[in-house]
Order: structure tokens, then C-alpha cells, then sequence
């Protein structure tokens, strides 16, 4: 998979990505980065890529052209080294706070593209005529404001590229954590047995795995109906007749 990242900050999604589990697969040729500085395509002698706001408002905004060249640039890229149609249209995702929120199926989608643009914006924000020319997807992180979209651009490298197959070290480890079947993950401990006087729960010696499994199901929705009361609501729903046979039998309590 190779991401394609326009932006005015290309050392700082280098730099970023370069470190850690996304360092590593990099260097090993699972998926690619490539950050493109938009300011190589100001046409202008200042290098400028902002103006002001039609109508007024504080703050500059991106101008349409540097951004359009950008995307060219890649689909020409794309064209030459690995023959794909320069008028393809490329998947596109806006980080803005407008978006609509990132989440776990969304980053199941976008890791099935063979090639992703993540455009970051900066100052007040982009043209939209631009924006409505390019982008297929506008994707926010939260509900905060950040100073630019380079971060929200490497948290979706972060949690598309973990999905493909020889990210992580396992590829089971992508599967059972948080979030893929609507629960929060169960807490987890490791040696030494005894942290400041607090024991690891027994169930997890105990060698007994359904058990196990029983006590981690019950803790996740323990923890999930206590921190994200959402989702909880949507899981006993569907999942009303396993968990209502659970409880009858006596095997977890709600
Ligand atoms: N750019 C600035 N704030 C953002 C946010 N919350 N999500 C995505 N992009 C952003």
C-alpha cells in the first residue's frame, strides 16, 4: 500500500512514521510514505501557498492552485512508475475538523486501497473549490481543533497500515483488540504477580481458558458500559440472546 501525503509539513510526517512499528514496516518495503510539500507548488516568488478570505474573517486560507498541482503531481507519479491511469480518480481524505469522526471501520476500509491521498490542511482551512474537485472523504479525529492536519494525517498512516499483513509483529494482535466486536479491551497484567500490593486476578492463573474468556468478556462490557456508555448500548442489543444464556448459566454477571 503507498500513502500519499500533501501537505506544508513533509518532515514532520517523515519524521513521525519513521519511528516504531510504522519505521520498521517502511524499511521493509510493506507500505510506502510519500510526503509531498504543497509549497513546491506555489507560483509565486515568496513561495506563498495562503491568501485571504473572500467576505473577511481572521486567517489565511490555502490557495486552490498549489493544491490541484500537488494531486497531479501524484497521479503523474503514479503513471510513470507504476502505469496507473494519470485521470484516475485517487481516494482522498481531508483532514478537517469538519469530518466526519475516524474510526475502526474506517480504517478497515481505506487499508483496502492500493493507493491513499491524505490532504492536511493549515491556517483557516482550503478552498473548497479545490476540495470539492479532489477529496472523496472528509474525516475528522474529534471534536478539538488542531493547528494544522498533519497529526491527524499520521494517526490514519498509524491505524490503516497496522491492518496490513506483516505490519505487526503477529497478525492475530490486530485482531482481538479494542473495538473489533464493539467492546473495549479487558485490562491485562504481567509479572511480577504482586504491584504494590495488588495481586494479578486469580482467574488468570488459573490455567482454566474459558474461564479466562468468560471473565475478560465480562470486564470489557464492566469497562465499556462505564467509559463509553455508546457503545455498550449498541452491543447488549445485538447481542441480547448470547449474553442473556451467559448470565442464566451463571457464567458472567452484567
Ligand atoms: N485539523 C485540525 N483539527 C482537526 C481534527 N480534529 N481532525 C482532523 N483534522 C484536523
Amino acid at each position: 500500500m503507498r500513502f500519499h501525503i500533501m501537505t506544508l509539513f513533509p518532515d514532520m510526517i517523515m519524521n513521525g512514521l519513521k519511528e516504531s512499528i510504522t519505521g520498521r514496516a517502511i524499511d521493509n518495503g510493506i507500505f510506502s510514505v510519500n510526503a509531498v510539500n504543497m509549497r513546491d507548488f506555489a507560483n509565486n516568488k515568496y513561495n506563498h501557498v495562503d491568501d485571504y478570505t473572500y467576505g473577511g474573517g481572521a486567517g489565511m486560507l490555502i490557495q486552490p492552485g498549489p493544491v490541484y498541482d500537488t494531486y497531479q503531481y501524484i497521479r503523474d507519479g503514479l503513471h510513470k512508475n507504476h502505469n496507473i491511469d494519470p485521470e484516475k480518480k485517487l481516494r482522498v481524505i481531508y483532514m478537517t475538523p469538519t469530518g466526519t469522526p475516524f474510526n475502526q471501520a474506517m480504517a478497515e476500509e481505506f487499508a483496502k486501497e492500493e493507493d491513499l491521498v491524505i490532504l492536511c490542511g493549515h491556517y483557516e482551512g482550503i478552498d473548497e473549490r479545490v476540495l470539492e474537485e479532489i477529496v472523496t472523504d472528509n474525516v475528522s479525529i474529534g471534536d478539538f481543533v488542531l493547528t494544522g492536519g498533519e497529526l491527524p494525517a499520521m494517526m490514519v498512516v498509524d491505524a490503516v497500515s497496522r491492518l496490513i499483513p506483516g505490519v505487526l509483529g503477529c497478525d492475530e494482535s490486530a485482531i482481538y483488540e479494542s473495538f473489533y466486536d464493539g467492546l473495549l479491551e479487558y485490562p491485562q497484567y504481567t509479572r511480577p504477580p504482586v504491584f504494590m500490593g495488588k495481586e494479578v486476578p486469580e482467574v488468570l492463573t488459573s490455567g482454566h481458558h474459558q474461564n479466562i474468556e468468560y471473565w475478560r468478556l465480562e470486564q470489557s462490557l464492566k469497562r465499556t458500559k462505564e467509559r463509553r456508555p455508546d457503545l455498550y448500548e449498541k452491543y447488549i442489543v445485538e447481542h441480547k440472546d448470547k449474553l442473556d444464556k451467559l448470565v442464566k448459566k451463571g457464567k458472567i454477571k452484567m
